[in-house]
């Protein structure tokens, strides 16, 4: 089938190389491109985070995970590399459902929890260097054949194809006049220093995280609702600096590097479904909060199984 994805951030990319993967042709159409997407600021670390339904993203998160691990194994040039974390908690929860999905999951022993926090779980996660996977997805994208043009889509109905892809994230807002579409902001820093294990504390009120990359690790972070400013805040930095000193005291100022500053698309729910529009199939895939890498592969296969679906 004639696809056209919109979107080319790493939603759009992993749909586009799945879709040629199963034979499709493929034009990848976008306003902007990486280095200067929302993708590309991502931390990055497998971890379901402000995306729902929780039965949906479990899923996805695991193929997901599978991919990622995959990948790390087989192409080097992707960027993905295994670590342990340890996520703290301020009360005792039910386990994840996506434990048992995983390389390694245990429970903390108290002794292990810094003071503040009373729970806690250890788990082997896939870390994804943006700047390096960015560039691989939209190789593999060219590898196989697929088309990348520059191209900013107003209306769905100006785009003549069998099938559309709407992967346009934050977009999706003026693309399709989906309000529930909302930025949830996010800071981040750059520190040339490894914490060893990761550590962090995911619930978005607190939210912490030291995410060791091999050149350098990310500090974080924030989650900002309907917060639209793509600005570097002061605050926000000292608020960071000092929830992370927090889990990890050696934390070195003199060694930071660098900021950023991001807006994930968020949804109350991941939009993936499909539509019929006149003769054109639309599927949309967008609202992945802060899951979009960590749901990325198991949505694009999902991508591929709706337009079967819908052509049975
Ligand atoms: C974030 O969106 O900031 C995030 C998501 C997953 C893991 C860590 C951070």
């Amino acid at each position: 089938m004639d696809c056209v994805v919109i979107g080319a951030g790493v939603s759009g990319l992993s749909s586009a190389i799945r879709l040629l993967e199963a034979g499709h042709n493929v034009r990848v159409l976008a306003r902007e491109f990486s280095p200067d997407l929302v993708s590309d600021v991502a931390a990055a670390l497998w971890y379901p985070f402000l995306a729902h339904p929780i039965e949906k993203t479990d899923r996805w998160g695991a193929e997901t995970y599978t991919e990622l691990m995959r990948l790390g194994e087989e192409e080097p040039m992707s960027g993905i590399t295994m670590r342990f974390g340890r996520e703290y908690l301020r009360e005792v929860v039910e386990l994840p459902g996506w434990r048992k999905d995983i390389t390694h999951f245990r429970v903390l022993e108290s002794g292990e929890i810094p003071e503040g926090w009373i729970f806690g779980w250890e788990f082997e996660s896939p870390i994804i260097e943006m700047y390096h996977y960015m560039p691989w997805l939209l190789q593999r994208t060219r590898d196989l054949g697929g088309i990348i043009e520059e191209n900013e889509v107003e209306d769905l109905a100006e785009i003549s194809a069998e099938v559309i892809v709407n992967c346009s994230g934050i977009g999706a807002r003026e693309l399709c006049q989906d309000t529930e579409v909302k930025p949830v902001r996010g800071q981040i820093i750059y520190i040339n220093q490894d914490p060893g294990f990761g550590r962090f504390d995911q619930q978005p009120e607190t939210l912490t995280y030291t995410i060791a990359r091999r050149d350098c690790t990310v500090l974080g972070g924030t989650a900002q609702s309907d917060d639209w400013s793509l600005e570097l805040r002061d605050s926000d930095r000292e608020t960071i600096l000092q929830k992370c000193e927090a889990v990890w005291p050696e934390l070195d100022r003199s060694k930071i590097i660098g900021e950023s500053v991001g807006l994930r698309p968020s949804r109350s729910e991941v939009r993936l479904e499909s539509e019929k529009i006149n003769d054109t199939l639309i599927i949309h895939n967008y609202g992945h909060g802060g899951a979009g890498v960590t749901l990325s592969w198991g949505c694009a296969d999902e991508v591929v199984s709706l337009i079967e679906e819908s052509y049975e």
